[in-house]
């Protein structure tokens, strides 16, 4: 068996014993219980899976584990909570930026990587971050005006 896979995971070290091929979405919400980030079309074509990766914007279904070892991993769960949400997830809820919402953690996760680059981003640049998740409801436009609520919090 192969040596576990070491990562800090929102703030907190963890080891994972699983094959290295296996994809990081799964070990979040198989072993970790981290559901946020959704399975949609498991090719890296559509953003439901985002997470980040040392600051990078990651489509985790095709991420495999084996190249987070050593890293730090983000997930929505560890931008805050229901009850405690943190300023990125506080934008979206008060422009009420989701219809079914199964997108709309990759899209908070793909502004976040966004604004850790860049505290203040335009618009046009925002819209060009965003590019890779798609949103089957339609919502972009609130998506679009809760990111740019974000980067002006
Ligand atoms: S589920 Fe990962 S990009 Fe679609
Ligand atoms: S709100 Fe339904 S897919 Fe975006």
């Amino acid at each position: 068996m192969s040596a576990p896979i070491e990562f800090t995971l929102n703030h907190h070290a963890q080891a994972v014993q699983a094959e290295p091929d296996t994809p990081l979405l799964y070990v979040l919400r198989n072993d970790f219980g981290l559901t946020a980030a959704k399975f949609g079309c498991g090719l890296g074509q559509c953003g439901a899976c985002t997470v980040l990766v040392d600051d990078e914007a990651v489509f985790s279904c095709v991420t495999p584990l084996a190249m987070v070892d050593g890293r730090r991993i983000t997930t929505l769960e560890g931008l805050g909570s229901a009850a405690s949400p943190g300023p990125i997830q506080q934008a979206f809820i008060e422009e009420q930026a989701a219809q079914c919402g199964f997108c709309i953690p990759g899209m908070i996760m793909r502004t976040a990587a966004l604004l850790r680059k860049d505290a203040h981003p335009d618009e046009a640049a925002i819209r060009k971050a965003l590019h890779p998740n798609l949103c089957r409801c339609g919502t972009h436009m609130r998506i679009l005006r809760a990111a740019v609520k974000a980067a002006k919090a």
